[in-house]
């Protein structure tokens, strides 16, 4: 959606209105409120990031807050140790906020579930003494295939409270992707789920997980299985090394497992994410930066206290569940909200019911979301008292200001400040965006660095572009929360983050995002979306060759070119155009055939919008497929230059078959 567009429900007051500021209320309040944060951090860099780690509880004090000996292969706080299990959970139960309630957890069907510090560090302990007993040894890579149970944030403090790294995979994602995902990190241990409710029906998420298994290369050890559908399951038998959740529990009732110590840099999770080539990345994450960034900026940007009650509306099987729904929230001692649903069930007031009901402080969400919420309209959200919200954020994609807007007027009652944060699976946190007790809101600009934080927009040269320039977001210095390898790939790692701008020879290591932005005379950044071949569907992150190689995969096609066009609603849609082999039809049972390939090699969220065929594709005189063009048609827009084109007459006759 552009601006301009949408429904009308904005005051014009409001369309005029380009900066917007805290109240003096919410500034009297917040946890961070004075400016000169920004100068202290600078001042004292490194060391400012002390009052991120101070934040925790530390098992052994660390000596050195940064070792930049082997750059871009950086350590934080390195010799220091710590558990995340004990900074998420024990340190709360200790302190006397054992009754605090740690978990509200809503089911799709409105049964509801709490746990209070206690009850989660009796489920943790009690799982934590299961995986043992499975052999799961510190170390191990534990996968967990779940939807949004709360058995899925207790497993993954399980593992971190015995040392073995999780690896969640997203329950949306395809048998083939749980496979490849355990195979590229060589994990011999599963927890899942019989299945889960999506808008009323009942998903039979465990065949997709043995199927998934079958695919497993080396052996796998043990399967644990939640039962989340009870009666409305589908009658699977457990096989021989599967096991039952609540089997598991009864038999390690009462049973404690004393937090294993872990180095600051010993591995916490791995998580998989798209990038340009057919394989999905392993970005790893460490315990002691990580843990301390995703606490800071919980505490700093939104602004959590432990006696909120905050939800992000996320799935933890992305970073920002991970993130921001468990590790930051859950270390300071915040209550979270998990929904296992969808937004529109039963009906699109869902989500505002839950803040009602829960009496929401600070709520987190998607752009596409909110885009949606527009979309339905101002009535869902006004049958609902939302008076207790105090702050609001998003992610995961640039937010039009025409949507900021509705989102402050609609949601916030113009009350509540708005963060929109920039950041990547690879940061581990947030890292552009405006502090909520000290900045001035540009809607449609994510705001300034965060303190500490060094990023800058440059040109193709790494130079500073001048302010209102495209050009290219790049990071000069490291951060605690950011990545420290590609899982078993350090070349890649390199490779993919740390060869453009940097200069390895004067020992010189730049960041690159990979995403095109601009920068204001005041610094704010306004994002302006990928400059590789990674699409934003609806937040979610997609390589356009993974989505590519599944088509080729399906018989009868011969090649395959996907790129994003601008949709309404999910920000960017798949468009795939499809060349099929000599002798095929381009039918609807090929088209139906493409899809269901997508959707077996990665998920439905890759499910393509269109599929177009063609028997050519535009292709320069090299032999390059001009994406650009493809993405022009894709959009309906006027096309750029052809001339250099081997085969500029397929041009308009692939624009004549693509719909708007
Ligand atoms: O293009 C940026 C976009 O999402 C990408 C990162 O995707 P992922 O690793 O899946 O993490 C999403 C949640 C942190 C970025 O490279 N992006 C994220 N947040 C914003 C954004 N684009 C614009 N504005 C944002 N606030």
């Amino acid at each position: 959606m552009t601006d301009g567009e949408g429904d009308g429900e904005l005051e014009a007051r409001l369309v005029e209105q380009e900066t917007f500021e805290p109240s003096e209320e919410f500034v009297e309040q917040a946890n961070v409120s004075d400016e000169s944060i920004y100068e202290e951090f600078e001042e004292d860099w490194p060391r400012s990031w002390t009052r991120a780690a101070d934040l925790l509880d530390w098992e052994t004090e660390y000596s050195q807050v940064l070792d930049e000996s082997n750059g871009p292969f950086y350590e934080w706080f390195a010799d220091g140790t710590l558990n995340a299990s004990y900074n998420c959970v024990d340190r709360h139960v200790e302190s006397g906020d054992k009754n605090r309630v740690a978990i509200k957890w809503e089911g799709e069907h409105g049964e509801t579930r709490t746990y209070t510090y206690q009850d989660l560090y009796r489920e943790v302990n009690e799982f934590a003494a299961s995986l043992r007993d499975l052999g799961v040894e510190e170390d191990d890579v534990v996968t967990l295939y779940m939807p949004m149970v709360p058995e899925l944030p207790i497993a993954m403090l399980a593992c971190a409270r015995i040392g073995a790294p999780h690896s969640v995979v997203f329950a949306g994602f395809s048998a083939d992707a749980l496979a490849t995902r355990m195979n590229s990190a060589d994990s011999r241990y599963l927890v899942t789920c019989d299945g889960y409710y999506r808008r009323g029906d009942a998903l039979d998420h465990l065949a997709k997980a043995n199927e998934g298994l079958d695919g497993v290369d080396h052996g796998v050890d043990a399967t644990v299985v939640v039962d989340r559908l009870g009666d409305d399951g589908f009658g699977h038998d457990l096989k021989g090394n599967q096991h039952d959740w609540d089997d598991l529990m009864a038999e390690h009732q009462g049973a404690r497992v004393d937090p294993v110590e872990r180095d600051a840099e010993d591995m916490l999770f791995l998580m998989y994410t798209s990038g340009t080539t057919g394989e999905p990345k392993g970005v790893k994450h460490t315990t002691g930066g990580y843990l301390a960034y995703t606490t800071w900026t919980s505490h700093a940007v939104l602004d959590l206290e432990p006696e909120d009650t905050y939800w992000c509306s996320a799935d933890i099987g992305w970073i920002t569940g991970h993130s921001y729904i468990v590790y930051g929230p859950l270390s300071l001692g915040t209550t979270t909200v998990m929904y296992e649903g969808t937004p529109d069930f039963p009906e699109r007031d869902r989500l505002w019911e839950i803040v009602e009901k829960y009496a929401v402080d600070v709520f987190y969400t998607a752009p596409t979301a909110i885009r949606a919420f527009m979309k339905w309209g101002s009535k869902y959200p006004e049958r609902h008292d939302l008076s207790s919200l105090r702050l609001l954020g998003t992610v995961g994609e640039p937010i039009n200001p025409r949507a900021w807007k509705w989102y402050y007027q609609h949601i916030g009652d113009e009350q509540c400040p708005i963060v929109d944060t920039w950041w990547q699976t690879e940061t581990g946190g947030m890292m552009v965006t405006t502090l909520p007790g000290v900045g001035t809101m540009k809607p449609g600009s994510a705001g300034p660095p965060l303190p500490g934080i060094d990023a800058t927009v440059v040109d193709t040269a790494g130079e500073e572009v001048e302010a209102g320039r495209a050009g290219y977001l790049t990071v000069e210095k490291p951060w605690p929360g950011m990545l420290r390898t590609l899982y078993q790939n350090d070349e890649r790692f390199v490779d993919e983050y740390w060869r453009e701008y940097s200069d390895p020879d004067a020992d010189e290591w730049v960041y690159f995002p990979e995403d095109g932005a601009k920068i204001d005379d005041d610094g704010y950044i306004t994002i302006l979306g990928r400059v590789d071949d990674v699409l934003n569907v609806s937040g979610h992150r997609l390589g356009t060759m993974e989505i590519e190689s599944a088509i080729v995969g399906v018989e009868g096609v011969a090649e395959a070119a996907v790129v994003g066009g601008e949709h309404e609603v999910k920000g960017e849609a798949v468009y795939a155009y499809v060349i099929l082999e000599e002798g095929q039809d381009g039918t609807d049972e090929m088209r139906d055939a493409i899809i269901a390939g997508v959707e077996d090699a990665i998920g439905p969220i890759a499910r393509p919008e269109q599929v177009i065929f063609t028997p050519e594709l535009p292709k320069t005189r090299s032999g390059k497929i001009m994406r650009r063009l493809l993405e022009e048609i894709a959009n309906g827009e006027e096309l750029g230059d052809t001339t250099t084109l081997r085969n500029p007459d397929i041009v308009t006759e692939i624009q004549g078959k693509v719909q708007h």
